[in-house]
């Protein structure tokens, strides 16, 4: 019964993995590339920009982190607040609120319309040439986006919009059925969360999408036994790692694949060297001594496609 199971959960994973005692037949055969926030080494986060260069550079996906406006629209953004990324001190400088565990100005984003956010430069901070750049609507990047390369939007601090009476994950929701993205397969779409109930929530509503439970050293040992993996795959097809949890550990893959889920840490990136210091080399370690999936990457361009792949 279990492996019934698990077999039609497979049809729905990024990728499917083999079940003991059952050989299968890959959805997508080969290693999967996530352009982490688009090619964000090179150019600014979550701009069109980036999203561009990801595709450019050969993303399988494209990542958007989400988070809402206050008049209720999905926009890219990894911060729930602006002013690293953009020039929001400088436009609205009586528009910051005091954030309480550091006691420090911040500009949240959803205490600004759309309207508002997209008269700020999300370029700059990054590079002057990039001065264009505005903060994108997820409905933009899917257009942007189109069907060069999946998309991996991740559901960004919901407790934050619940807190304000605000369901993102139901706003999320009402764009894939605007978007006709409603029942997208994996390798069109993959909706992320560390937020457990956001997935549950999208899992009751679209159950066929795709879904990566992401975790790190904070909530991660929870889900890392025998029992939170088979609970995870109640929910998720896919776990998400900080790229840690997994070093030296064969085991931890090897246990997410027999509970049926696939595997995709974070993240790989020149600009914060991991334990190896080379970024192929630590994306080719993961992917092919350790097992893994896919990776969040910042530089597409350094992805091993092979295992051999640039030696
Ligand atoms: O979503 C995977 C990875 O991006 C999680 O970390 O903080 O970059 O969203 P963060
Ligand atoms: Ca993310």
């Amino acid at each position: 019964m279990k492996s019934i199971v698990s077999l039609a959960a497979c049809a729905t994973v990024l990728l499917c993995v083999t079940i003991p005692g059952q050989e299968r037949e890959s959805v997508v055969g080969h290693k999967k590339l996530i352009a982490h926030r688009g090619a964000s080494a090179y150019a600014p986060e979550h701009t069109l920009a980036s999203y561009r260069l990801a595709i450019a550079q050969g993303a399988d996906y494209v990542e958007q982190d989400l988070a809402v406006t206050r008049d209720g629209v999905l926009i890219c953004l990894h911060d729930d607040s602006l002013e690293r990324t953009t020039n929001v001190e400088e436009l609205f400088p009586s528009r910051g609120t005091i954030d309480a565990s550091t006691g420090r100005q911040r500009w949240l984003a959803v205490d600004f319309t759309l309207a508002e956010l997209k008269r700020l430069d999300a370029g700059s901070w990054f590079d002057a040439t990039f001065a264009s750049e505005r903060i994108p609507t997820w409905e933009e990047a899917v257009a942007a986006v189109g069907t060069a390369a999946g998309l991996y939007p991740e559901l960004k601090s919901p407790p934050l919009y619940r807190e304000r009476g605000i369901d993102m994950t139901r706003l999320f929701v009402d764009s894939l059925r605007r978007l006709n993205l409603a029942a997208a397969p994996a390798e069109r779409l993959v909706v992320q969360s560390f937020d457990p109930r956001a997935l549950r929530d999208v899992t009751a509503a679209l159950p066929r999408l795709a879904r990566t439970l992401l975790i790190d050293p904070w909530n991660g040992t929870r889900w890392l036994s025998p029992e939170g993996l088979q609970e995870a795959g109640t929910f998720a097809s896919d776990l998400g790692p900080g790229k840690a949890l997994l070093d030296g550990r064969p085991e931890v893959v090897r246990m997410a694949h027999e509970a049926g889920l696939t595997v995709t840490p974070y993240t790989f990136t020149t600009r914060a060297p991991g334990r190896i210091s080379d970024v192929t080399e630590e994306m080719r370690y993961y992917l092919y001594d350790l097992g893994v999936d896919a990776v969040f990457t910042d530089n597409p361009d350094r992805f091993p496609r092979e295992a051999s792949a640039g030696r």
